[in-house]
């Protein structure tokens, strides 16, 4: 199958040559050509460029069927990459709804058994096939609005055998979905209740039991902590990430959401491919991200829907840093996984330029998940995963028009959805 789409009113984040990321002032820079075309071939871009310049000749060599569609008055995006999820999960927590609205907060709902821990007990009573259809039909939703890659984490299980049994659900979703999918091990993600005030014995299953099990069916990418206060500390955070290494993932951290718990610390000085939610990011924690390879990378929708205070994103830029945004869907603290509602939340509460949230919401998430080289921008040779717009008059209209889906169609491997 082959895909030119022609007369695109602009072709938004093309980069001839990869690039690693945005950072700083960069990341006001997004390039575009106007009046364009997009050539993809089987799963793969193999062209762009200007409507003036299309030759009939770059279909010569095509040895499938052609789909020609006429862009006229809209726009081609690369696909949303959604570098942080919790998409497996049982049921939901909109009981806590209330909770939430009449003011407790994100750690007094967790104190009284909800949280976490109400999640923890629902999974362990699900099936892999109950687990695997409800996580499929959110990754349907969030294909259809735009997001072609996703990071999903494991954490509900807290048993050796129910984190098993949540990453083999991420397995089959990542066989059968066209999107990209990283599996990301959360054991750390609460002390379940059979550990509570024995800790460090919890942190011991995970790194004795836990890890060497996940590694051995080869079930994760991604080794993930939830480093705050009330959860784990920053040794725990070592302990579980030195041993994450030594079995080959890759870690990412959940840091300084609750407090200034030296989680993005210890996240860089592990190499972290990136350090998420971030509300609590001072003078210290930018200059220890300067200058490291760590992917600082704020959650919107988590802040918004608990009322939290807000990650300083300009200072941060300004200061020279890269910032992804990622969605966080979860049925805790972010039942969404609309990637272009976290755009519009980039630029409302965080003051972020449309261009800035962009490259946030793409090549910078591609990082955050390692698929920088495939995905995450327009360039030859990566995956042909894109959204056509609805007519729109500008790339703000899409964060500006925040309760409306302005993505009309989206290829996955270049294919139609
Ligand atoms: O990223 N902060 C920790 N974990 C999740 C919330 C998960 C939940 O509440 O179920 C998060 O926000
Ligand atoms: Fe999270």
């Amino acid at each position: 199958m082959a895909v030119l789409v022609k007369n695109i009113k602009q072709l938004v984040q093309v980069n001839d040559t990869p690039i690693q990321w945005r950072a700083g002032k960069e990341m006001q820079n997004l390039p575009m050509i106007e009046d364009a075309y997009l050539l993809a071939v089987g799963e793969v871009i193999v062209d762009y460029g200007k409507m003036c310049d299309f030759s009939e000749t770059v279909l010569q060599n095509i040895n499938e069927p052609l789909e020609i569609i006429d862009a006229t008055g809209k726009m081609v995006f690369p696909t949303f990459c959604d570098s942080h999820t919790h998409i497996v999960y049982a049921g939901d927590r909109s009981i806590e709804y209330i909770d939430k609205i009449k003011g407790l907060s994100y750690e007094e709902i967790a104190q009284r058994g909800g949280g976490i821990l109400n999640s923890v007990q629902r999974l362990r009573d699900s099936s892999e096939d109950e687990l695997f259809e409800s996580a499929w039909e959110r990754l349907q939703e969030m294909a259809s609005m735009g997001t072609g890659a996703a990071e999903i984490k494991s954490g509900y299980g807290l048993t050796t055998q129910d984190e098993l049994k949540m990453l083999r659900v991420i397995r089959r979703l990542k066989e059968k979905s066209r999107m990209t999918i990283k599996a990301n091990f959360l054991g750390a993600h609460a002390v379940p209740k059979e550990y509570i005030g024995h800790q460090t014995e919890y942190v011991d299953l995970i790194i004795n039991e836990m890890i060497p099990m996940v590694a051995a069916e080869e079930l994760a990418d991604f080794v993930d902590v939830f480093c705050d206060r009330g959860f784990f500390t920053v040794e725990d955070t070592e302990r579980i990430l030195m041993q994450g290494i030594k079995y080959g993932l890759c870690p990412k951290i959940h840091a300084n959401e609750l407090d200034y718990s030296g989680g993005i610390q210890v996240g860089v000085k592990y190499n972290a491919r990136s350090v998420d939610h971030v509300e609590y990011t001072g003078d210290d924690e930018i200059a220890v991200l300067l200058g490291s390879e760590t992917m600082p990378t704020i959650l919107p929708g988590a802040a918004f829907f608990l009322g939290m205070v807000y990650a300083p994103a300009r200072k941060m830029m300004e200061a020279g840093l890269p910032v992804a945004l990622a969605s966080d869907y979860n049925p805790g603290s972010c039942p969404s996984g609309n990637m272009q509602f976290v755009l519009s939340m980039g630029c409302i509460k965080y003051k972020m330029l449309p261009e800035e949230a962009i490259n946030a919401t793409t090549v910078n998430t591609a990082y955050a998940m390692c698929v920088e080289d495939s995905l995450g921008t327009i360039t030859k040779g990566k995956i042909a995963n894109f959204f056509i717009t609805k007519p729109i008059s500008s790339i703000e209209f899409l964060p500006y028009a925040y309760g409306s889906n302005k993505v009309e169609t989206v290829y996955l491997k270049g294919k139609k959805i």
